[in-house]
């Protein structure tokens, strides 16, 4: 049994204690002039939080996890379910509690002074100790915490200061959110001082039109009315004053003695530089209060921007305009300290974002670190700034259950009462996942009354209706829609709020199939504003393969363009040794642990793109301002030409002076050559001097628009135009037997392509290693049970017509059998190999219908004309020019965490594969087809679990596909589309394959 008080309340227990002995959040940023508590504390895990301490100490660094820095207690990957069976609101008996203490020496010169300490996150219960004395208890796993310390400590001397974070508590069914289960403190600890009388809270609201209002809060504890006392402020240089005398906020209860009051400032910026996402103009406000003599008592320093927030009818209008919502849904990880992030981290996540054409972020789901908030202000995002609220395994009992009421409303209101002064910050959530009940209602009236000037979401209450006009959500926010139902919502004329989606286009593994076309939809229908991906990071944890352990904050430089080092991975659920775990649901970011960009990054930057080629007529290139705010001066502009034949003519190009919304005609900057077959026109759009998020000369977008198509037929090479007449073959008649070895067309008794640069001869190919969307969408379940992984071929017969030779060979599916035609005929230098394939209906919908060969090693260069040089697929491909792309055969292969169908080119025209010595093949085709070329046969690939797993082979693995099908976003969300699909029935290829 134990004494103390704070333990024998058995906090974790208990939600409606939030908190106990921590002071009011407020916006009055303490970094500055504080004393870091950050680096090595002492430290012991105890199995329960009624342990008794005692045992040895080691050091921890903080901020930090614990179970990323070398104890048995491990990060665990769960999704919706609890890791512990215990119900709302009990946690788990044996429960890891982590013991943090040092010394802290407080300054002598603090005497006199109030001395708060903050302890920025904890997970998920802290209780603060000094010198063995309980000061408090919080909970609110992502936000700070303050606690009074005046008192306790001794100005001059040294005190024990104690932080015991509990794991698992009440509190953890409403953290519940989709990522590691971590402990520890993942934020800066700090020490600081004010004068008892002090800046408690600054709330400054700074309007489009240049009306600035800041509201001071100032208190003292135990303190009078101050004669004289005022408050001044700074903006940039232009003076605020208090516009009136201090207005006493408990004047009216004699019994109050503390003194509790507000002061005002306002004033009207003429000319004001107005802030949004595009121009994000801050200004420096500074807050002083003020003793009677004039000297400063407290300060407190704001970076504000000037803007409007606004619904109107069924539109989110940001400075009156209809912005769009490019937005991403954004976690605190880091790769190796689990969710601890520097500034640096979160600048540099930032900055990519924004050179990929992001321009907001719903902060999932919880309130991020300070410093993001900071940044999005300063490079300019749209932000959704969302309570620490999710209780999805157990959200029905919790959104209605009153014992968790205090800690709703606690989390909504500390989140506004620390962010509001963000101009970033347009929309508060009110969490994820959790149901709807009183208790959302409840913390979304404290919001409304406190901050009525920016709209409130919340997908849970959307989800009743989105044109519903309960008070829970002001924006019909749904997860995943299916696009025709938003764009049926937005035509209905039943509308009545803006449609944003929370979360769509699921980035697990090879995703975001459709995102053009969403794009297209929302810029095409009015009522439709964006939506935000789910998600950023790829949550792989850094691991070392030999003894399975987190690497933690040593392992930088231990990965590389996403991959891993040998010796080490990207660990996600299960990996470490975990009972309950979701798998790779972790990995389902458009950016890998290291924040590589996947190849959907560029499809996005196209998609985004502030300059685009909205026409080519006659009389020149049209082309159109897409931005909300900005004009063109920003960017510099390059035309490219780039014809089939291979050459390329750039220019520089004058970029018209466009307002937003604006089109211009401006010429064509070459004459087209006559010849030269199709010939596609690229604008290089770059920054034109350094942006804050990019130095000048970065690429911005490459619209792009085809001037002329190729030779009617549509091949550069006529050679390999499928004959007139479809492979139509009669197999009735006996076989031939031939000679082919004095034949150019050499064809062995398989029916099998022999040829000095494959090892594999061409064979028909259905299957794709199948991508997560696949696999959690149960395309693969299907494509398995109809033996498509295992497809057997079975030559049927083998004729040679003069120096055409034709194999039919048949593979017996589940379902039915398909028929597989070859037609070989030499070409000059080569061989031309006309294909058909016959599916059967109950073939429907396979992953591809095409050619897989493989080539002798050696072959390392792809040379290709087509969109390139990233990734692509038939429902992700818009981003890749068209054009002339080199790439090392290792560099085509995109190492998603769990492997999979990878490293695919859409609408691929010829390609060639070359040694250094000039050696190798070229394959050019019918018509732009889906090509890859990796290292990886599609049953290597779905063998392993993890990247690493991988043998590359020494050769190069072709699949040439007559039809891919679309990648979608089904392992959460919408399939393909219809059109994305193989449809069964006869498919028909050709393409020569000559020697270089
Ligand atoms: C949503 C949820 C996210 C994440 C995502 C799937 O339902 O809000 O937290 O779980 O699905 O990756
Ligand atoms: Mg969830």
């Amino acid at each position: 049994m134990t004494h103390d008080p704070l333990i024998a309340l058995r906090p974790w227990e208990a939600p409606e204690v939030t908190s106990w002995g921590r002071l009011p959040m407020n916006a009055v940023d303490r970094r500055s002039g504080s004393l870091p508590q950050d680096g090595d504390w002492r430290f012991q895990l105890l199995s329960r939080p009624d342990a008794p301490v005692g045992g040895s100490w080691s050091p921890a660094p903080v901020p930090g996890v614990w179970t990323m820095q070398g104890t048995d207690d491990l990060p665990q990957y769960l999704n919706v379910r609890m890791p512990f069976t215990e119900f709302p609101p009990l946690p788990p008996a044996e429960n890891p509690t982590g013991v943090y203490e040092r010394e802290v020496d407080v300054p002598a010169d603090w005497a006199g002074r109030r001395i708060v300490l903050q302890v920025g996150a904890a997970e998920s219960v802290l209780l603060v100790h000094v010198d063995g004395r309980p000061v408090g208890i919080s909970k609110d796993s992502h936000l700070a915490a303050e606690f009074d310390l005046t008192g306790l400590v001794a100005p001059g001397s040294s005190s024990t200061l104690r932080l015991t974070v509990v794991k698992w508590s009440d509190a953890s069914h409403i953290e519940d959110q989709d990522q590691w289960w971590h402990g520890g403190i993942t934020r800066s600890v700090l020490l600081y001082a004010t004068d008892p009388l002090h800046l408690a809270d600054v709330t400054v609201r700074a309007a489009y039109s240049g009306e600035l209002r800041v509201d001071c809060r100032v208190r003292e504890a135990g303190g009078a009315l101050p004669e004289g006392w005022y408050v001044s402020g700074d903006l940039d240089g232009l003076p605020l004053t208090q516009d009136a005398e201090f207005d006493r906020l408990n004047a009216e209860d004699e019994r109050v003695s503390d003194f509790l009051g507000e002061a005002r400032m306002r004033t009207v910026v003429p000319d004001v530089r107005t802030w949004n996402a595009e121009t994000p103009e801050l200004y420096g406000l500074t807050v002083r209060l003020h003793r009677a003599d004039g000297t400063v008592a407290d300060t407190s320093y704001h970076r504000i921007g000037f803007r409007d927030v606004e619904i109107v009818g069924r539109d989110l209008l940001v400075n009156g305009e209809r912005v769009y919502i490019r937005g991403v849904n954004r976690h605190d990880f880091h790769p190796l300290t689990g969710r601890t992030v520097s500034y640096d981290d979160m600048r540099a996540d930032l900055v990519l974002l924004k050179r990929f054409g992001f321009n907001a972020i719903r902060t999932a789901h919880y309130p991020n670190d300070p410093g993001l908030y900071d940044l999005a202000d300063e490079l300019g995002f749209y932000v959704v700034d969302e309570a620490d609220i999710e209780s999805h395994d157990h959200a029905h009992e919790i959104a209605d259950d009153p014992r968790y009421l205090n800690a709703f409303v606690d989390r909504v209101s500390r989140m506004v009462l620390r962010d509001k002064n963000h101009p970033s910050v347009i929309i508060w959530s009110l969490g994820n996942e959790s149901d709807y009940g009183a208790n959302h209602d409840a913390a979304a009236g404290w919001v409304r009354r406190h901050d009525p000037t920016r709209p409130v979401q919340y997908e849970g209450a959307a989800k009743l209706g989105w044109a519903d006009p309960g008070v829970a959500s002001d924006i019909a926010c749904p997860m995943y829609a299916p696009l025709e139902d938003c764009v049926a919502h937005a035509l209905s004329g039943e509308q009545t709020k803006p449609l944003i989606q929370c979360e769509y286009s699921h980035a697990m593994g090879n995703s975001n199939g459709t995102l053009a076309d969403h794009w297209a939809a929302i810029e095409s229908t009015p009522g439709l504003q964006g939506g935000f991906i789910w998600e950023f990071w790829d949550h792989g944890i850094l691991q070392r393969v030999s003894d399975g352990r987190p690497v933690g904050r040593g392992g930088a430089g231990l990965y590389d363009n996403g991959v891993a080092a040998p010796g080490y991975r990207w660990a996600y659920g299960g990996d470490f040794g975990e009972r309950l775990h979701d798998g790779a649901f972790i990995a389902d970011g458009v950016v890998f642990p290291d924040r590589t960009p996947k190849p959907v990054m560029y499809e996005h930057r196209e998609i985004a793109a502030p300059v685009r080629i909205e026409t080519y007529r006659h009389e020149g290139i049209v082309l159109g301002n897409h931005q909300h705010f900005r004009g063109l001066d920003w960017l510099s502009g390059t035309w490219e030409l780039s014809l089939a034949d291979g050459r390329v003519l750039t220019a520089p190009a004058e970029l018209p002076d466009l307002r937003p919304g604006q089109t211009a005609a401006v010429p064509l900057p070459f004459a087209l050559p006559v010849d030269g077959g199709e010939a596609w026109l690229t604008l290089r759009i770059t920054t034109a001097r350094d942006e804050a998020w990019a130095p000048a000369g970065t690429v911005v977008c490459l619209p792009q628009v085809r001037l002329r198509e190729a030779v009617p037929g549509g091949s550069v090479d006529p050679a390999n135009r499928f004959s007139s007449a479809p492979v139509e073959v009669d197999f009735s008649s006996a076989p031939v037997q031939v000679d082919f070895s004095s034949a150019p067309v050499q064809v062995d008794a398989d029916g099998l392509l022999v040829h000095p640069l494959l090892t594999a001869a061409p064979a028909l190919s259905l299957w794709r290693a199948p991508t997560d969307n696949d696999e959690l969408g149960g395309m693969a379940l299907r494509w398995r049970s109809w033996g498509l992984d295992a497809l057997v071929r079975k030559v049927v017969d083998v004729r040679r017509d003069g120096d055409r030779v034709t194999v039919l060979a048949e593979y017996a599916a589940e379902v039915g059998v398909v028929r597989h035609v070859q037609v070989f005929t030499p070409v000059e230098g080569g061989v031309r190999i006309e294909e058909s394939a016959e599916l059967p209906d109950a073939l429907a919908d396979v992953a591809r219908v095409g050619s897989v060969f493989e080539t002798v090693p050696g072959l390392d260069l792809m040379e290709w004309y087509g969109p390139g040089p990233w990734e692509s697929y038939p429902d992700r491909s818009g981003g890749a020019p068209v054009g002339h792309h080199s790439v090392p055969v290792d560099d085509l292969f995109t190492p998603y965490l769990r492997p999979q169908e990878s490293g695919g080119r859409h609408g691929v025209r010829h390609f060639r594969l070359s040694a250094p010595d000039a050696t190798g093949l070229t394959v050019a085709l019918d018509e732009p087809r889906q090509v890859s070329v990796t290292r990886y046969r599609a049953a290597d690939l779905s063998a392993v679990a993890h990247h690493d797993q991988l043998v590359p082979r020494p050769g190069c693995v072709v699949h040439i596909d007559a039809a891919h099908r679309g990648l979608g976003t089904a392992s959460c969300g919408p399939d393909t589309f219809p059109s994305y699909l193989v449809a069964p029935g006869v498919h028909r290829w050709s393409w020569a394959l000559r020697v270089l």
